[in-house]
């Protein structure tokens, strides 16, 4: 025990946080975002780079590992295993479109998991985009197969004729759910978007249990089976289309080992219980 602390006393004397750039995003000029790099000369494999949004209290947007040999990045556990759970080939992955993409974490994630995978990221921040190219997705090794599109997420995806089979909806405003995500419109739009075999995740950070499961709720009538999911009181919406109750059986047995499952509404059909 005592040699672990005088290891890590010791390793901790090279780490170096380096602030990298700041820029007032323009849709809230009154808020201020950083890049920051974290990095250790000894720990090469555990050097990150954020956007931190800082508005008195900071909170982290975006993370991502520098090295590329490391897939599931260090922010956004529940999501890693949620894809994880539903397609343990993640290789295989065909198409996904994630809405808000910041500095993005999650199409890295993708991009290294599943290099065929056709990756679409929209953000309506410019500035954003701009950082993002700038620092966080210039390696054209890593994302041959993604477009990162400047565009509102909602209108976007209204009246799209594309089928996606991951979805990942990350769509904030400073640090809240943005309110457009609980419009009747964009649940229609979410099922349309989607693949008859697909899933998709919505982070819910702002919304407490209740509240996360009423959302959920409302998804029931368009999709088989949805659940909502707790990572350490940050919840998380999943939305599951499939024809095929065993699908349903093995991304709930996966998933469990991971993460809390707080409630799951499944279409009769399907119930794999
Ligand atoms: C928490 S960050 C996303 C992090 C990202 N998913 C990742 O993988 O690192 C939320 C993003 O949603 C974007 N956003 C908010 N409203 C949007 C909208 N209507 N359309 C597109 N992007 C939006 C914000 O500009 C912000 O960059």
């Amino acid at each position: 025990m005592r040699l672990r602390k005088m290891l890590g006393a010791f390793l901790r004397k090279f780490e170096k946080k380096t602030l990298v750039e700041s820029f007032h995003d323009e849709m809230n000029p009154e808020i201020m975002f950083d890049v920051v790099d974290e990095t250790n000369p000894l720990l090469p494999w555990r050097d990150i780079r954020r956007i931190i949004f800082q508005n008195g209290s900071s909170y982290v947007y975006s993370t991502i590992y520098l090295h590329k040999y490391r897939h599931d990045q260090p922010i956004y556990y529940a999501v890693h295993q949620l894809t994880h759970s539903y397609l343990p080939r993640l290789s295989r992955l065909k198409s996904a479109l994630v809405l808000g993409c910041a500095g993005c974490s999650i199409p890295r994630f993708l991009a290294l998991s599943a290099p065929k995978c056709k990756i679409t990221g929209i953000e309506y921040s410019e500035k954003m985009i701009e950082i993002a190219r700038k620092y966080f997705v210039n390696d054209p090794t890593i994302f041959r197969n993604f477009q990162l599109l400047h565009a509102d997420a909602f209108s976007y995806i209204h009246g799209l004729s594309e089928k996606y089979h991951l979805l990942y909806v990350d769509l904030f405003l400073a640090d809240k759910n943005h309110p457009q995500i609980f419009a009747d419109d964009f649940l229609r739009d979410l099922d349309s978007v989607t693949a008859e075999e697909s899933i998709t995740i919505i982070n819910l950070l702002n919304l407490s249990k209740s509240d996360a499961t009423r959302y959920i709720l409302r998804f029931v009538e368009l999709f088989p089976a949805a659940y909502v999911f707790n990572e350490r009181f940050h919840y998380y919406g999943v939305l599951i289309k499939t024809a095929n109750p065993a699908t349903l059986k093995r991304f709930e047995a996966r998933a469990v080992k991971n993460l809390r499952m707080e409630e799951r509404f499944i279409s009769p059909n399907l119930n794999p219980r």
